[in-house]
């Protein structure tokens, strides 16, 4: 485990412990609740780190000129969107907000940079279905920031120009890229990566939106009393700042919460448990060729039975905008969310591989009421 990341987890550790001290029992102060949702050290929320914004909106990057990374991850929907149905998809689209400070990637954790992430986006047939050579001839079409992703050999550039459409879909363009000396390979190899790490950057830069929790209240005065009332059922009684805390309210780290499969009682995805042995295969991963090494350490690629069906803490940044939750899109509302939370009911609780982590809550109607005005609030 390396420092930085052992500072991580224990600072992990103390905001625990400081979240179930400073709002069990009576009125919190308004401090005291800040520090138990983690939100004492705050970045800078300014709009101007925006990066550049083009290749993210750009469907020129997709074989079939069909889709973008907007396409799945919308603006107007907190960068997540309901549509399970396209492609092949079978997870929900994640929201992107926070993704800067998160070490893993994707629901189960499998890309360990958030580079990792995006190669295998670009490359997924269920997503943008490119290729690493369509992605160097992406390059070599377009002007600066990307022209700098550009293959430098010439024979290369010149051979990738000249390719004619019918050459440019994803499966011949894949034909193409195997067919080329290891020497060309690995030049289209680093155009790929690079035309990532830019999309990457702008993903990292994307800022949370200014609320009352980024404005840094100083008076309870400041917060509606509801959505007061709900921050104290979420840092106390709800226990839910023991996972979705800081920043973007996710502490980064897998838990399998109970989510059974959409219309069924089972859970079918093992999650973190088959993502840390694919991890172990993956091209841009930590032990094998990579460009933007993680921040993992060798040891966390080795699996523990609790990882079955456990699923990255997704951020709440958001909520209000979106209508699908959880790790297959189960639930169609917050509303949902939290009486799933209240009741446990149909959570899976599997006989081996789990650890208990919640207990139901039996919250009032006003605690519920109180909490879903907070979840709509971040
Ligand atoms: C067809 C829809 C679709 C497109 C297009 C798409 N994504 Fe995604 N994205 C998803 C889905 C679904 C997931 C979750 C998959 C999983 O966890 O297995 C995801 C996950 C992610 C994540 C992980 C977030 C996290 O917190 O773990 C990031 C980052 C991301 N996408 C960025 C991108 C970028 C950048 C592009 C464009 C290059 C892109 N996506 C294109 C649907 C899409
Ligand atoms: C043990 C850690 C843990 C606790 C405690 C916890 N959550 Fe979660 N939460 C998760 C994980 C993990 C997921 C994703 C699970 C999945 O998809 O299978 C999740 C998902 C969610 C989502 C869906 C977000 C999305 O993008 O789909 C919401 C909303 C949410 N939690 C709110 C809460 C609230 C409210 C509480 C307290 C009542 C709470 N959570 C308690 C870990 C936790």
């Amino acid at each position: 485990m390396s420092v930085r990341h052992l500072v991580r987890e224990l600072s992990g550790v103390i905001l625990l412990f400081v979240s179930t001290a400073a709002v069990s029992g009576g009125d919190p102060s308004v401090a005291n609740l800040l520090e138990a949702l983690g939100l004492t050290s705050r970045p800078p929320l300014d709009g101007t780190a925006f990066r550049m914004q083009g290749p993210f909106f750009d469907k020129n990057l997709s074989a079939d000129g069909a889709h973008s990374c907007a396409s799945c991850h919308m603006p107007s929907q907190a960068w997540s969107s309901d549509q399970l149905s396209v492609g092949k998809l079978t997870r929900a689209v994640p929201s992107l907000y926070g993704a800067a400070d998160k070490q893993y990637f994707f629901w189960d954790g499998r890309a360990a940079s958030l580079e990792a992430q995006v190669m295998e986006v670009l490359e997924n047939p269920a997503e943008m279905n490119s290729s690493r050579l369509l992605v160097a001839r992406y390059a070599l079409d377009n002007g600066r920031p990307i022209a700098s992703c550009r293959p430098t050999t010439h024979g290369l550039a010149d051979e990738l120009t000249s390719l004619a459409p019918s050459q440019l879909t994803a499966s011949e363009s894949r034909r193409l890229y195997l067919g080329l000396d290891l020497e060309s390979r690995s030049e289209v190899d680093k155009s790929f990566a690079c035309v990532a790490h830019l999309i990457a950057d702008y993903v990292r830069s994307i800022p949370i939106p200014r609320t009352v929790w980024t404005s840094a209240p100083k008076r309870k005065n400041d917060i509606d009393p509801s959505v007061w009332r709900g921050a104290v059922v979420f840092a106390g009684k709800g226990r839910c700042a023991t996972c979705h805390y800081g920043q973007s309210f996710s502490d980064g780290q897998f838990h399998n919460i109970g989510i059974a499969n959409v219309n069924e009682v089972d859970i079918s995805d093992p999650g973190r448990f088959s993502a840390v042995q694919s991890m172990r295969q993956n091209e841009y991963n930590l032990l094998a060729k990579t460009y933007y090494p993680s921040r993992v350490a060798e040891t966390e690629f080795n699996v523990s039975e609790e990882m079955w069906g456990a699923f990255k803490t997704p951020s709440l940044i958001g909520l209000s905008k979106r209508h699908k939750f959880m790790h297959n899109g189960r639930f169609g509302s917050i509303g949902e969310v939290v009486d799933y939370y209240d009741t446990l009911k149909l959570a899976v609780v599997p006989t081996h591989h789990y650890v208990g982590l919640l207990s139901p809550l039996n919250l009032s109607q006003e605690e519920r009421a109180d909490l879903i005005a907070f979840l709509n609030s971040l």
